[in-house]
């Protein structure tokens, strides 16, 4: 069993230099919006339709909002975009597949709806003093776009770390970028005190009602194009999407299903749902960067509660085989979070059952790092149920490797290592084994089960993170001798002196027994790390600490189990 080993990083315990964080998880954001959480009727209700939910005094109705989302002027900067059929999928998945593609925006996301439509509103004192954002990602352009086009100056702040991609991204929307602090919060900080002391105006991601307006108008082009559709799945991050477009297309035809959408390991809404109120997470997996928000805002809460019909999760893998859905059908390249929402239909539609309805989700954003495609390339398969990964013992003498080819029959294999272990017959060889499959979960069980019955050892590593992103690459196997280690995975931020900081930390007090690291050519990778001796050595805890990267132990799971621990 793993268990979480250190505290993980947040805002308020990583040093300087590390903490990956984006603008969204940033925990709680300034809010122009009533600050209401809790109030609104029983999550799931879903019909409110008209329904007044101003339970607070300054909670504004549904038809006010829709009101607001209506004439938002988002169109002078924004695209009406089209909202295409997924061919492919649909044929594949029994039902109309529609895709709204905010990829075309001209900053490659919705964002530019809701930052729109917010500046759009600033006085004209407000617009003399200019407008600050905290922000490294999709809301930074949006920001930076929007104050060209209204004629308004734009400081976005960024931590220093910030991949120069996105700072030159900023930049080319006519934004000014200053780079201001090791992580998020000191940018943000310094974003306030630009706010305060000069008079900037803040411009909220997510929690701000004109935010909420102006992503709902993509809800509203859904219901332009196809007033018929069944449901429509809308990711979620900080909520201002999936409020505006629940919130919308409920006042239009409260029939119309809305369902949020969001990773397991950023999951905001379902623990503020489950709580009652908006919670901050610990620690948010940063593979779908976009939507990665520790807490959701207490109005985007209010409004998802009330309009919103359902709320799932979906894994990386999910969401890396839908990426590969919508390249199929469209040649199109999301960004995690853009394809979170086609991961939450595929996942609803196959355990509800539904078919022959018409299905639309969000294509949100297609801000992607090239080079991160490689692990997406590598997961989408795993999420589509495409391949299976088995660790397989097999008795070391000749023939035995033949004999076990010959169980995997003409099955492409996707993936085999094997290194040779002792000579004597005692020990048996150890194979990683990727097999391409044709019917998912079935035939990986009947794989495995096929070769546990000639009498091999099999672990289904299917499911291991620890095998899908270290084991594989790892080469030398088990150590000869006894070694009491534990091993972690870490999670830290890819940028040019992190790794040394690592070792600098924790290399040089402890042995380090087993290290495996692969670039996957996103803003934050994963370390795995063997220690020697470290079990119940409470300084090395606290170096753990210090260093302030999200730390797993993974020495028990299956995979570093199988191949890398001492016998
Ligand atoms: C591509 C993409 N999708 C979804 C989201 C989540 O939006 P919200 O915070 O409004 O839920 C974001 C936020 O930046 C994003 O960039």
């Amino acid at each position: 069993m793993s268990h979480e080993a250190s505290r993980p990083v947040s805002e308020e315990n990583a040093p300087a230099g590390q903490v990956p964080n984006t603008e969204e998880n940033a925990g709680t954001e300034t809010t122009a919006a009533a600050t209401t959480a809790g109030a609104g009727t029983t999550f799931g209700a879903g019909a409110t339709a008209g329904a007044d939910s101003t339970a607070g005094t300054e909670a504004i109705s549904g038809a006010e909002y829709l009101k607001k989302i209506v004439s938002a002027p988002v169109y002078r900067v924004a695209t009406n975009t089209p909202l295409e059929n997924m061919e492919t999928l649909s044929k594949r998945i029994g039902n109309e597949v529609l895709v709204k593609r905010e990829d075309l925006q001209p900053v490659h996301s919705f964002k530019i709806r809701g930052a729109f439509n917010r500046m759009s509103q600033l006085t004209d004192d407000e617009r003399a003093r200019g407008v600050v954002a905290a922000s490294a990602g999709n809301h930074a352009q949006g920001v930076a776009l929007s104050g060209t086009e209204l004629g308004v100056r734009t400081v976005i702040v960024m931590p220093e770390v910030t991949p120069s991609i996105k700072i030159d991204a900023v930049r080319s929307f006519g934004g000014e970028v200053l780079l201001h602090g090791a992580n998020f919060d000191e940018a943000k900080a310094k974003a306030m005190e630009l706010s305060e002391v000069e008079g900037m105006v803040w411009v909220a991601p997510f929690d701000d009602e004109a935010v909420i307006a102006g992503q709902g108008t993509a809800g509203l082009e859904i219901f332009q194009s196809r007033p018929d559709v069944d449901r429509v799945f809308v990711q979620v991050g900080g909520g201002g999407l999936a409020a505006g477009v629940s919130v919308l297309l409920k006042e239009l035809d409260p029939n119309i299903q809305v369902i949020g959408v969001e990773p397991e390991e950023s999951a905001c809404l379902t623990h503020a749902l489950a709580a009652g109120h908006p919670v901050a997470l610990d620690h948010v997996s940063l593979f779908a960067e976009g939507v990665a928000v520790k807490q959701i805002g207490s109005e985007t809460f209010r409004v998802c509660r009330e309009y919103l019909d359902d709320v799932i999760t979906v894994s990386s893998d999910e969401i890396s085989a839908a990426i590969k859905d919508i390249f199929d059908d469209t040649r199109a390249i999301a960004e995690p979070a853009g394809a979170v929402a086609l991961a939450g239909l595929k996942r609803y539609a196959a355990t509800h059952q539904v078919e022959g309805e018409t299905l639309a989700h969000v294509l949100s954003g297609a801000n992607v790092n090239f080079h991160s495609l490689r692990y997406v390339s590598e997961r989408a398969e795993i999420g589509e149920g495409g391949e299976g990964i088995f660790g397989v013992s097999i008795p070391e003498r000749e023939g035995a490797f033949l004999e076990f080819c010959k169980i995997l029959g003409h099955r492409a294999v996707t993936e085999f290592s094997y290194r040779v272990g002792q000579r004597d017959g005692e020990k048996p060889a150890r194979i990683f084994v990727g097999v391409k499959l044709k019917n998912g979960e079935d035939e990986r069980k009947a794989i495995a089960e096929d070769l546990r019955e000639a009498g091999y050892g099999v672990v289904d590593l299917s499911d291991d993170d620890v095998a899908k992103e270290h084991v594989r690459y790892m080469i030398g196997g088990t150590p000869g001798q006894h070694v009491d280690e534990t091993a972690y995975s870490f999670e830290f931020p890819e940028n040019p002196g992190a790794l040394l900081h690592f070792l600098e930390v924790l290399g040089t007090r402890w042995n380090i027994t087993g290290f495996h690291y692969r670039s996957f050519g996103m803003d934050h990778g994963r370390v795995l790390a063997a220690f020697e001796d470290v079990s119940g050595d409470a300084e090395f805890q606290e170096h753990l600490q210090q260093l302030g990267y999200h730390a797993t132990d993974v020495t028990d799971s299956p995979a570093y189990d199988f191949f890398i621990s001492a016998e």
